[in-house]
């Protein structure tokens, strides 16, 4: 393992790229390969075994280039970390333990709800997480499966009257809940903000760019790989359709090179 090495991030598509800008602000000596899977993209509607055996394939990609950490941008693979972890020495961390601290720390009443893949939610990673923090009987958390949106925000829906009203007719009813804190449990939801705001305007809305960029700041000072001396260079590759993933990427990251590549 070298300091020189790229760190390799991985999603489904756009929406870790909203970790992979928080990243680059705050590891600005890094170099980062990030890597779309958006030919198979959602993977939120997708099962266990096919989530598991499709991130497998990233995984058995990223070893083959010679990454030093591998950061799952994706909460609906980052909630079955334990079980990747096991496919690689490389370190790898997820976007769930550190947005979870985020929200807790951010939300006074603890009236929570957690928006995320259909997946995520039935992995029960977050309920597991947040009740072991709040006591089951003194508070209900929601925890909603929003799949829709991410296809939705792939296809381009994203600030259109399409887009605010998918959003309000699904989180509508949870408007009478006093939520004081909204989690964005799938990356793609950052895109959403502005949507999501409009139906919950007091409440805090928590993403994981910035909780996820801390940690990976603090694995590389204690694994020692802290790159110090170059301007990061990022790379983005892609399994799927090029041309929309560029004018999307355009949009967070403002990149002008990318390549298509073949997992098989
Ligand atoms: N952005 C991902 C997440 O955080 C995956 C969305 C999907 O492919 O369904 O869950």
């Amino acid at each position: 393992m070298k300091v020189t090495y790229p760190i390799g991030v991985f999603d489904s598509g756009l929406g870790g790229l909203n970790v992979l800008k928080e990243m680059r602000l705050m590891l600005p000596n890094e170099d980062f390969v990030y890597l779309a899977d958006n030919l198979n993209c959602p993977y939120g509607t997708k099962t266990e075994t096919e989530i598991l055996r499709l991130v497998g394939k990233v995984i058995d990609f990223f070893k083959r280039l010679s990454v030093k950490v591998i950061v799952l941008a994706c909460n609906t693979t980052s909630a079955y970390l334990d079980l990747i972890r096991l496919r690689t020495e490389i370190p790898i961390i997820g976007v769930i333990v550190p947005t979870v601290k985020a929200a807790l720390k951010a939300s006074k009443k603890k009236n929570l709800a957690v928006l995320a893949t259909n997946a995520t939610v039935e992995s029960g990673v977050y309920q597991k997480l947040l009740y072991s923090k709040i006591r089951r009987k003194s508070k209900k958390l929601h925890f909603i499966r929003c799949s829709e949106f991410v296809e939705a925000i792939e296809a381009g829906e994203v600030g259109t009257d399409y887009s605010r009203h998918l959003v309000y007719e699904k989180l509508s009813s949870l408007k009478e809940c006093n939520l004081d804190t909204v989690v964005l449990a799938c990356t793609h939801f950052d895109l959403y903000q502005d949507e999501i705001q409009i139906v919950f305007p007091e409440a805090k809305l928590i993403t994981s760019g910035v909780a996820t960029a801390k940690t990976l700041k603090k694995l590389l000072k204690k694994l020692n790989l802290k790159n110090q001396n170059q301007k990061g260079e990022v790379k983005l590759l892609m399994t799927g359709e090029l041309e929309s993933f560029r004018n999307r990427a355009d949009w967070i990251l403002n990149r002008q090179s990318f390549e298509k590549i073949n997992l098989e």
